[in-house]
């Protein structure tokens, strides 16, 4: 794609990006949890739920999910949940400046096995630095995964990385994702932010 047309789309997603903002969470004040890659929304759906005095974001590059997500939180009646149709790195250099996030789950994001595409995983050290500048004090980074290597590369990052710790602690709450339902076993660890502490 030539580099005009690829910039024309990029505006074009944070425009929508910032459009989904105005019309879901203008009003929200506070620390946000956010759901990264929520596929379905079951576990933020949950967790929202559960969690009624959290403003609680969830979001996935899947339009379809998302909708029948919102829609089913929306006749709960949930009004603490959004489901934003958006892609993980345009979402943190784009939030809103006041937002900040107290707790972000990622759960079974896609592990790209193959080598020549693990350039394509969510948690890098550059994907980390980025998250860190978006935390409230006392931030947690909440990761789950089947996949043994993206488990075993995550846990190193959380130790080595300036922004992050790792840290000793129970998993906040449990609803079972599609994916862990799937799997036939799997890992969990647990990043505190370093820097916004
Ligand atoms: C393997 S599925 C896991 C879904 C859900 N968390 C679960 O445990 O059932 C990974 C999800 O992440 C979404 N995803 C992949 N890359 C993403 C990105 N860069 N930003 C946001 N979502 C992403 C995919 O569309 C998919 O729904």
């Amino acid at each position: 794609m030539p580099i005009a047309q690829a910039q024309a789309v990029t505006a074009a997603r944070v425009d929508d990006l910032r459009a989904q903002f105005a019309a879901k969470v203008a009003d929200w004040s506070g620390p946000v949890t956010l759901e990264i890659g929520c596929g379905h929304g079951h576990f933020m759906a949950a967790y929202a739920a559960a969690h009624p005095d959290e403003c609680c974001l969830a979001i996935d590059i899947i339009r379809d999910r998302l909708e029948r997500a919102q829609r089913k939180t929306d006749r709960a009646g949930l009004t603490n949940v959004a489901f934003l149709r958006a892609e993980a790195r345009m979402l943190i250099e784009n939030l809103p400046e006041k937002m900040r996030l107290r707790r972000v789950f990622v759960l079974f994001p896609d592990p790209w096995p193959k080598r020549r595409h693990h350039k394509n995983r969510l948690l890098q050290a550059d994907f980390l630095a980025a998250l860190a500048r978006c935390c409230a004090p006392g931030a947690r980074l909440y990761f789950r995964t089947d996949h043994e290597p993206y488990f075993a590369e995550v846990a190193t990052l959380m130790r080595d990385h300036p922004d992050w710790r790792g840290v000793d602690e129970s998993w906040p709450f449990e609803q079972t994702t599609v994916f862990q339902d799937r799997a036939p076993g799997y890992q969990s660890c647990i990043a505190a932010c370093a820097t916004s502490a």
